[in-house]
């Protein structure tokens, strides 16, 4: 087993806010509970994702300059889900396509597994906003695309764990169809499976349920939990939906509205495995009235 799988199992084996303060560069526990050797090396990986007084502007088609970002400071552990809050506008994707390689800071460093984001990876898969879907490929070829892309060939066994994951998302039976021919919240779906399929060690997701009707975003929120059971990964998940950030977060990050700068990051205490029994744990509806408070305070409307 090699040390990033390591790092995962710590991760899952002990509650998140611990995780991430274990994962962080330069940590060192205190001589009490000294770890053996091999545990001091595992927990010394650096973090996931780091940004380091992040600070983003546009400069827009009329050449004014909007700054999206202003100073954001943020660090997501190994194996850590890890949701974004806040108003329109405040700069959630923009930490996406940051964290992706799409976009450069203006100033600032953003970091994946210790090293300097300068391109896009091939180890991080964004979801969308909106699904972006190649209209003259079938659904079974588009969720196998970046393996097409990367190798120039897609291999049986893909083309299988594509029909499954298909399955997951509830699209088996829309494989040889064209994108023109499913629904908004059918292509965002095949847009999710084409990100699973990739098997990233980075999940990066913007509003990824938001097209879909609540039902089907209650079951692809438990698909997905079961899937990160399955394959540990890393995510950020930016979202509007307090109650979805809650049943798959360790943390929440709520952003001020723009400039956007990190306002608070709250660590979920609801115990995992979670499912959607989760949602009548006392604490999750208090949980969930609170960060609406912090959330309609800081946008202004409360
Ligand atoms: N390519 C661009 N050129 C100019 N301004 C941009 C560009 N992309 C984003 N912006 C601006 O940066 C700010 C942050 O945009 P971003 O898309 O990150 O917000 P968001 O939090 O994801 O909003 P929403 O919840 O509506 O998706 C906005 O004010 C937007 O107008
Ligand atoms: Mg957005």
């Amino acid at each position: 087993m090699g040390l990033f799988d390591t790092g995962r199992m710590i991760h899952r084996s002990i509650s998140p806010g611990v995780a991430t303060s274990l994962s962080a560069p330069g940590y060192a526990q205190p001589a009490s509970t000294q770890a053996p050797d091999a545990t001091v090396l595992r927990i010394s990986t650096p973090s996931a994702l780091r940004f380091q007084h992040v600070t983003h502007t546009f400069i827009s088609s009329d050449r004014s300059a909007i700054t999206a970002l202003s100073d954001v400071n943020l660090e997501v552990g190994r194996t850590e889900f890890v949701s974004i809050i806040g108003a329109s506008g405040c700069g959630k994707s923009t930490i996406l396509r940051l964290a992706s390689g799409l976009l450069a800071p203006s100033s600032g460093e953003v970091s994946v597994f210790g090293l300097k984001v300068t391109e896009p990876r091939n180890d991080i898969a964004l979801v969308f906003q909106r699904p972006t879907l190649l209209p003259w490929l079938n659904i079974a070829d588009n969720v196998t695309f970046p393996e097409r892309h990367t190798t120039g060939r897609v291999t049986r066994e893909t083309a299988d764990r594509a029909l499954q994951i298909l399955d997951v998302v509830g699209l088996r039976d829309f494989a040889q169809k064209k994108p023109s021919e499913l629904s908004g919240g059918m292509q965002q779906r095949v847009a999710i499976a084409r990100a699973l399929l990739q098997d990233p060690d980075i999940l990066l997701m913007d509003e990824p349920f938001s097209a879909l009707d609540a039902l089907t975003r209650d079951e692809l929120s438990v698909e997905l939990l079961g899937i990160l059971d399955k394959r540990p990964k890393t995510v950020i998940f930016v979202t509007h939906s307090i109650q979805e950030a809650l049943l798959l977060s360790d943390r929440i990050v709520v952003m001020s509205p723009r400039p956007g700068k990190v306002m608070e990051t709250i660590t979920v205490p609801l115990a995992r495995p979670r499912g959607l029994d989760s949602m009548l744990d006392p604490l999750f509806s208090e949980m969930a009235n609170e960060i609406r408070s912090k959330v309609f305070t800081r946008s202004g409307k409360a």
